[in-house]
C-alpha cells in the first residue's frame, strides 16, 4: 500500500495540473493554443467537481493531466480520488511542486477494490504519488489500512465475518504490537456479563457470543477504553426485523469494525495511551435459546432491564462493556461506536454520524478536528428530560423507550447509565455508504474514525 504514496525525488512522473473555478481561466490562457482548442472542443470548463482530462505534450508518450477540485489552495481527501481510481499505471505528482496533502488518503483509497467474492476482477498496476512530505506517508497508510479494515470487515457476510471472526480480527491486530487479549465466551458469560450472554446464546456454537478484550500500552499511561457493537448479524430476535430492515445487517458489526481500526491507529502511531478495547460480539439470532420480550435481565453493573424489544440488542451488549471498560480503574477517555439506531439515521442521513458527548470541551473538539480531517460528525443532546422513557414498572429500566420519539437520544441515554464517571463519547453510525463516491465504494465505511483519532493526537500527542 505504500508503494501509491512515494517521496519525490525528482525521479520520472506525470504532472498533474488542479484547477478551480477561480484559477482555471488564468490557467488556461498559458497554455499553447492546441491545448486550448482541446479543452474547448471537450468542452473543459474547469466547473464540475473532479473533472479530468489527458493533456497531450510534444513527444511521444508525452502527456499530463488537468483536473478540477474545489479549492486548490484547500485540497480536501477526496479530490485526487477520482484520478486514483481512472488514471493508467504509472507515477505522478502536482504541478509545481505542491504537496497533495490530506488527498493523499482517497488516492490510496481509490485503489482499493473489495473483491474477495468476485470470481473474475480486474488488476490494475499501481498509481503512485510523489509527495515532498514524506513524514506522512506513514501516516496516510495508516489511516488508509484502519479505513479499509472497516470497510471490509462490514463487507464481509457474516458467515465469514461471525464472532470468531472479529474475534480473529482483534487477535491479529493485537499480535502486531504485542498487546494482550482476553476473550470470555459463551457460558462463560452467563455469570458475568449476563446482556452480553443472554443476547448472544441463541447463536450457533460456531457464533457464540464473547466479550473480546485488547490491552495495550504503558500502565500509567492516562486510559483510554474503546468500545464497539459487535452484532455479527442482527436478525432483531424474536422481534424479528422485516425483510428490508434485516438486508444490510450483516453490518451491525460496524461499531466494533471503527473500534478495532481506532485502537490500530492508536497503536499505530504510538499514543502515549493504556488502551483497553472492550468489543462484545453476538449474534442476534433466532432459536429455542433466544432472549425473549419481557424477560428481565440483571445486568453486570446490578441494574435490571425489561426486555422490551429483543432488536434493541446493541444497547445491552454494550452496557456490560461500558461498565466494564470502568471497571478496574476509570478511564480518562471511553469511546464507543455502534450501529444502535435507525433514528440516528433517519434524523442525520448516512453520511452524518451521531455523536453524543457528556462534556461540551471533548465534543467541541472531536467536532473541530472531524472538520479539519474532512470527517464530519454532528452533536446530538443527551437530554436529561428523555431518560424517564425508559422506566419499565417492573424492573429498574426498560431496554426500549416508550413511543418512538427520539430513538438516537434515548438509546444513549440507556448507554449513559452504564458508563463510569469520565468523559465519554459515543457515536451512533449507519457504517455503511449507500452510493459510491470517488474513493468511496458502496459498502461498509468509517465514519468519525479519523475525527476521533484525530482528536486524541491532540489531546495525547508526545
Ligand atoms: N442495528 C439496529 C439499528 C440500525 C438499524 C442501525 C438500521 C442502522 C440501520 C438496532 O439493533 C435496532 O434494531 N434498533 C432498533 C431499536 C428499537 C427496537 C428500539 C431501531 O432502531 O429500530
Ligand atoms: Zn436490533
Ligand atoms: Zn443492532
Amino acid at each position: 500500500m505504500t508503494d501509491l504514496l512515494k517521496a519525490d525525488q525528482g525521479q520520472d512522473a506525470r504532472t498533474i495540473h488542479l484547477v478551480d473555478e477561480d484559477s482555471f481561466a488564468d490557467w488556461k490562457k498559458e497554455q499553447p493554443q492546441r491545448l486550448r482548442t482541446l479543452l474547448d472542443a471537450n468542452r473543459y470548463e474547469g466547473k464540475q467537481g473532479y473533472q479530468w482530462m489527458v493533456l497531450p505534450g510534444e513527444g511521444e508518450d508525452d502527456w499530463s493531466v488537468v483536473s478540477t477540485v474545489a479549492n486548490v489552495d484547500e485540497l480536501s481527501p477526496w479530490c485526487l480520488a477520482k484520478l486514483g481510481e481512472e488514471l493508467p499505471e504509472g507515477s505522478y505528482r502536482l504541478a509545481g511542486d505542491k504537496d497533495p496533502g490530506p488527498a493523499k488518503l482517497g488516492w490510496i483509497l481509490a485503489q482499493n477494490q473489495y473483491c474477495r467474492y468476485k470470481s473474475e476482477h480486474e488488476e490494475r498496476g499501481d498509481r503512485t504519488l510523489l509527495t515532498s512530505s514524506p513524514a506522512d506517508i506513514d501516516r496516510t497508510a495508516l489511516a488508509a489500512e484502519a479505513t479499509l479494515l472497516v470497510r471490509d470487515m462490514i463487507d464481509t457476510p457474516t458467515a465469514d465475518m461471525g464472532p470468531d471472526r472479529i474475534e480473529a480480527q482483534v487477535r491479529e491486530v493485537a499480535g502486531r504490537f504485542s498487546a494482550e487479549v482476553e476473550v470470555i465466551k459463551g457460558d462463560a458469560l452467563e455469570q458475568g456479563y449476563p446482556m452480553i450472554h443472554a443476547v448472544g446464546k441463541a447463536a450457533a456454537r460456531a457464533h457464540a457470543p464473547r466479550l473480546i478484550e485488547l490491552v495495550w500500552g504503558k500502565e500509567d499511561a492516562p486510559r483510554l477504553a474503546i468500545v464497539g457493537k459487535g452484532v455479527a448479524f442482527d436478525s432483531g430476535g424474536l422481534d424479528i426485523k422485516a425483510a428490508s430492515g434485516m438486508r444490510l445487517m450483516k453490518k451491525d458489526m460496524g461499531g466494533s469494525a471503527h473500534a478495532l481500526a481506532l485502537a490500530l491507529m492508536v497503536m499505530g502511531r504510538n499514543l502515549p495511551v493504556r488502551l483497553h478495547l472492550l468489543i462484545p460480539a453476538v449474534e442476534n439470532a433466532i432459536s429455542e435459546e433466544s432472549f425473549r420480550p419481557g424477560d428481565i435481565i440483571k445486568s453486570r453493573k446490578g441494574l435490571t432491564v425489561e426486555i422490551d424489544n429483543t432488536d434493541a440488542e446493541g444497547r445491552l451488549i454494550l452496557g456490560d462493556a461500558l461498565h466494564k471498560a470502568g471497571e478496574e480503574e476509570t478511564p480518562d477517555l471511553l469511546v464507543d461506536f455502534a450501529t444502535l439506531t435507525g433514528a440516528a439515521r433517519v434524523a442525520l442521513g448516512p453520511d452524518l454520524p451521531a455523536m453524543f458527548a457528556n462534556d461540551d470541551s471533548l465534543a467541541h473538539g472531536i467536532a473541530t478536528s472531524g472538520g479539519n480531517v474532512g470527517d464530519d460528525v454532528w452533536r446530538m443532546p443527551l437530554w436529561d428530560k428523555y431518560d424517564e422513557m425508559l422506566s419499565s414498572s417492573i424492573a429498574d429500566m426498560s431496554n426500549s423507550a416508550q413511543g418512538s420519539f427520539a430513538g438516537c437520544i434515548t438509546a444513549a441515554l440507556f448507554l449513559r447509565r452504564f458508563i463510569p464517571d469520565c468523559d465519554w463519547v459515543h457515536f451512533d453510525t449507519f457504517g455503511w455508504r449507500p452510493t459510491a463516491k470517488p474513493g468511496r465504494p458502496k459498502g461498509g465505511e468509517a465514519y468519525g474514525l479519523r475525527a476521533t483519532f484525530a482528536y486524541l493526537e491532540e489531546r495525547y500527542g508526545q
